[in-house]
């Protein structure tokens, strides 16, 4: 069933700078590769197959943002990535480190170098900004100084940089549910920051904000996938938000790759044939207000 399987523009060579010069993004090197998927498929109890035969290859410092109908896989594809679901064959590797088959103290490391961005921000709502951004450093302190509240100064000070980096370091002592959603998405980011992760992975980050936050979201994203070199995988279903926001872009339909490639080869049937469907200003975040004709 490989046939057809990477719409894949042939020809494109002007892929962008941050790809490397030599920008094959198929090169068998493994020197760059901080995400790979090999052959990886996950097939969920009940024998729901949500990952086909799935290659994919992240190097180090790229953006992409991952794009496919509701049911496609795309929880799936980040959940496999952090071990949170098995991959039912295939392997997957972080840095070089094997995720199929390790056992829970691995999927700890694993984890810890993760950074997850959720699409409810899954703060603690009672505790302060600062107490939620210094759970992203848990497993970098004793756990009895966590619980106790104890946290070495630099652990502290780490935790406020990642609040500066995304603008709301003056929100640092207030509690969490005081925050607008743009706010709390903001120190969902910090917390991830907070973990020094090789890679941030994130789940429709902006499905629950409106449109104006979910531009800034999504460029505190790229702004930060910039300045710190994080590779990064986000999750979208708005089109026109992976367009603008996006650099490289897979696509993913029923559980397969359908789409591998860099954004500025993407057209309005690409992402057709990615849905399988005609695009709806439901698939976009913000519709034109023009009126027809
Ligand atoms: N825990 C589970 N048990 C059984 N089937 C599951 C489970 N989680 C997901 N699925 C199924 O696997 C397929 C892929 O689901 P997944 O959540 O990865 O899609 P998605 O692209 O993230 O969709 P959405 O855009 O709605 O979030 C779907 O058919 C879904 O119903
Ligand atoms: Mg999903």
């Amino acid at each position: 069933m490989s046939s057809e399987r990477q719409l894949k523009p042939s020809g494109s060579p002007s892929l962008s700078a941050d790809r490397g010069t030599e920008a094959d993004d198929h090169d068998t090197t493994d020197a760059r590769a901080v995400i790979r998927f090999d052959d990886v498929s996950v097939t969920y109890r009940g024998g729901v197959q949500a990952l086909r035969n799935v290659d994919l290859r992240v190097d180090d410092g790229e953006f992409v943002v991952v794009v496919g109908l509701s049911g496609a896989g795309k929880s799936t594809l980040l959940r496999a990535l952090n071990g949170l679901v098995p991959a039912t064959s295939g392997s997957i590797t972080i840095d070089g480190t094997e995720v199929v088959g390790a056992g829970a103290a691995e999927l700890r490391v694993i984890r810890s170098q993760i950074g997850m961005i959720f699409q409810t921000f899954n703060l603690v709502h009672r505790t302060s900004v600062l107490n939620n951004v210094l759970m992203g450093r848990l497993s970098a302190v004793p756990a009895w100084r966590s619980t106790l509240g104890l946290w070495p100064s630099a652990e502290r000070e780490a935790a406020l940089q990642a609040l500066e980096r995304v603008g709301i370091v003056e929100k640092a002592y207030v509690r969490a549910s005081n925050l607008s959603g743009g706010q709390q998405q903001r120190v969902g980011i910090a917390r991830a920051l907070a973990q020094e992760p090789a890679v941030m992975l994130a789940d429709e980050p902006v499905a629950a904000l409106d449109p104006v936050t979910s531009r800034q979201v999504m460029g505190d994203l790229l702004r930060i996938n910039r300045e710190m070199g994080i590779t990064t995988l986000v999750n979208l279903h708005f089109l026109d938000l992976a367009r603008e926001f996006g650099r490289r872009l897979v696509g993913l339909r029923d559980g397969e790759v359908v789409f591998d490639g860099d954004i500025s080869d993407v057209t309005d049937d690409t992402f057709q044939e990615i849905y399988g469907r005609a695009i709806t200003d439901d698939d976009l975040l913000t519709v034109d207000a023009e009126p027809a004709g």
